[in-house]
């Protein structure tokens, strides 16, 4: 018993840690898409994509699979550097038959945006000015960004909607070229 105990503290040990390094690292914890902020993504999105959607940093993966359950023929990429929510994320979708969506543990600075129409987005001020450089030196086929909460500096967005939560929330559509 003690050492099932002594076992489960090693993991939850190792586990925090791994995230706490990436989140230090990042400066962006592995925070989900919750309520109702993966619907009002989805809705901003055309009503089928002709190119791939990709999550930039997608956690434990739960907003990409939203997208794949909602578009099965289109491609739902997402990129995490942070082990365990990628690993989690890697088992969620091999385990809910999403052959439409792929998780990838890479930097999305190294993202390859050809074929992308959509980029999604839940990022601090930081993680969205690396999204708008890496856009800046090659947008690939990108139309639209979709970002949960915070905004693109100096772009403006094509629609802002407004949660109906807590912090009046917002998500930003901008459209891109
Ligand atoms: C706030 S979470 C959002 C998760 C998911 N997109 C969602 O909305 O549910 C941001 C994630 O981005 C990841 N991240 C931050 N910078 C990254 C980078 N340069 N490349 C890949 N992932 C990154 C973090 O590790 C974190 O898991």
């Amino acid at each position: 018993m003690e050492i099932a105990a002594l076992v489960v503290l090693a993991v939850v040990l190792v586990v925090g840690a791994s995230i706490l390094w990436s989140t230090l690292r990042t400066g962006m914890p592995p925070m989900p898409s919750l309520g109702r902020a993966p619907k009002a993504m989805l809705e901003l999105v055309p009503e089928q994509p002709d190119g791939a959607i990709v999550d930039m940093g997608s956690g434990w993966g739960t907003l990409a699979i939203h997208f794949a359950r909602r578009f099965p023929r289109t491609r739902v990429v997402g990129y995490e550097v942070s082990f365990f929510p990628w690993l989690v994320s890697v088992l969620l979708a091999r385990l809910m038959r999403l052959d439409n969506l792929v998780f990838y543990r890479r930097d999305f600075r190294q993202a390859d945006l050809e074929g992308v129409e959509v980029l999604l987005c839940y990022l601090m001020p930081e993680g969205m000015q690396a999204v708008q450089q890496r856009l800046e030196r090659d947008p690939g086929s990108v139309r639209w960004v979709i970002s949960h909460c915070f905004a693109l500096r100096g772009r403006e967005p094509e629609t802002v909607s407004e949660l109906p939560d807590l912090y009046a929330t917002r998500v930003y559509r901008y459209r891109y070229q």
